[in-house]
């Protein structure tokens, strides 16, 4: 099978080069290694009608990488419009801050269009496609419609929030019915998949049987894939990251001082205001715990031309200001706060050298930080992960230290407990963590994907057993169930 895999944002090959956010570096070795085709956006944008839409196809591992420079006149709307301040609050459960236009939407499906259109190119008849993210929900409708009928699978990055919460996204209705058009639609956990399933059954009045549903577009498997890391591997990177010019800088400066380090983007939906509150109430509350402990906080800026975005990298380097003036002295600073990204090779040096990982988003789909916290440790004196329990990787990580990120006492006080755990009991922890990071890595997440987009390309599941349904009546005709003309 010739896997074709899309996202907005792509990696290329260079260990050594920093990497905004998840996915991209997520995917990146285990794209190499498959041989696929990886598509995405080149970061640019161009004028007016393009006959050819690839900006750069270039080698990557067994298989390339393809870059598209997407339209010029719809990736505002696409982007930092419908994706990034309609999707992506509703789907972190922050609907206040949606801020979206029509125009918006219409470029959102301008861009799900295009990105199809480009994507013909590497259709043959053995070809499966791999849509990830929020940003390309419409993409597989698109391909449909082109008249595409191999395997489309889609995996989501981010939570699925609850009905009342996706409803406040404008022309929700036509984009999830439009998702609909994938054979195999992935979640982060349990709980997101159980949240698109009600959508579906209650919103559209679907029947959905045994994970799948049915709709005009025939069945679509739903699922839950939970993206894993490579633990060993960035165990192995972390114990050769220690002598990093970078990594080494910062172990001499500690001067025997110990660390707690956040590493995020600089996003509303990653909790930094409370997490840095909780350290300052720390400080306040345990005045012994000054100079003895600082906090290294890397937040890479993202996105900063959307407005919430700007209002919070004022908001933390205010708050860190402040706490950096009330509990600073001459010779010691709290916060070092650094709004820059760093590779993923000085990263895992750098989790290695704290004692305390920080993951404390207020909602998140997996949160890769907490994992490569985690494996970067050293397994004689590993570090303690203190970790919100609205990460969708705390269903797997559940014996680090688990906060409410809305509790800035409890937090606090969980922060304390991390830095006076006894050995014997961080190295229990941390075992238990690393066997579940072993038993779930990425190469697994991406064989499981794939395995099971081609079943669901495949499956014989019975029309008649959910046509029986009898709560749920279809109000489309069941055109692929029945004439099997989608079936694949
Ligand atoms: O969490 C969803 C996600 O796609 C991540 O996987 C990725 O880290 C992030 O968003 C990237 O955001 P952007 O490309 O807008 O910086």
């Amino acid at each position: 099978m010739n896997l074709v895999v899309v996202s907005n944002r792509v990696a290329r090959g260079k260990a050594n080069e920093p990497m905004t956010g998840g996915l991209a570096a997520a995917l990146l070795p285990v794209v190499e290694h498959s041989g696929a085709i990886w598509v995405g956006s080149s970061g640019r944008v161009r004028d007016g009608f393009q006959k050819e839409p690839f900006a750069e196809i270039e080698a990557l591992g067994a298989g390339a990488l393809a870059m598209l420079d997407l339209p010029a006149a719809h990736y505002g709307g696409y982007y930092e419009g419908f994706a990034n301040s309609a999707l992506w609050p509703a789907l972190h459960s922050r609907s206040d801050l949606i801020r979206v236009s029509q125009g918006d939407y219409l470029s959102y499906r301008e861009v799900n269009a295009f990105m199809a259109r480009a994507l013909l190119r590497f259709k043959k008849p053995d070809t499966a496609f791999w849509v990830q993210d929020y940003h390309f929900l419409a993409l597989g409708a698109e391909l449909r419609d082109l008249g595409v009928s191999e395997p489309i699978g889609f995996f989501l990055h981010t939570p699925w929030p609850a009905l009342a919460t996706i409803e406040g996204v404008p022309h929700h209705r036509e984009l999830i019915e439009a998702m609909l058009a994938y054979d195999l639609i992935g979640f982060q956990t349990e709980e997101d998949c159980e949240n698109f399933r009600s959508y579906v059954k209650s919103e559209l009045h679907l029947p959905v049987h045994d994970g799948v549903a049915l709709s005009r577009y025939g069945r679509t498997r739903l699922a839950v894939f939970p993206i894993g890391i490579d633990a060993d591997k960035f165990a192995q990177a972390a114990a050769k990251a220690i002598s990093h010019p970078d990594v080494s800088r910062l172990r001499r400066s500690l001067h025997g001082e110990r660390l707690a380090i956040g590493v995020d983007r600089l996003d509303y939906s990653k909790g930094l205001v409370n997490r840095i509150t909780a350290f300052d109430r720390m400080w306040t509350n345990q005045p012994g715990l000054t100079r003895t402990v600082s906090l290294l906080q890397i937040a890479t800026p993202s996105r900063g031309a959307i407005e919430a975005y700007g209002n919070l990298q004022n908001d933390v380097a205010k708050l860190v200001s402040d706490v950096n003036g009330r509990h600073g002295e001459v010779d010691w600073t709290p916060i070092r706060y650094l709004n820059k990204g760093y590779s993923q090779a000085v990263l895992a040096g750098l989790y290695r050298t704290a004692q305390v990982g920080v993951v404390t988003p207020l909602h998140d789909g997996m949160n890769l930080v907490a994992k490569e916290y985690v494996a970067a440790q050293n397994p004689e004196d590993p570090g303690v992960l203190v970790l919100s329990k609205f990460a969708g990787a705390a269903n797997e990580l559940d014996t680090a230290l688990l906060v409410n990120p809305h509790d800035i006492d409890g937090m606090a006080r969980t922060i304390a407990t991390a830095l006076t755990m006894p050995l014997t009991e961080r190295r229990l922890r941390y075992e238990a963590m690393m066997e579940k990071l072993r038993n779930r890595t990425i190469q697994q997440w991406f064989a499981d994907f794939v395995a099971t987009l081609r079943d669901s390309g495949t499956e014989k599941v019975s029309s008649d057993t959910l046509m029986a349904e009898p709560e749920e009546a279809s109000p489309w005709p069941l055109r692929a169930a029945q004439s099997a003309a989608r079936v694949h």
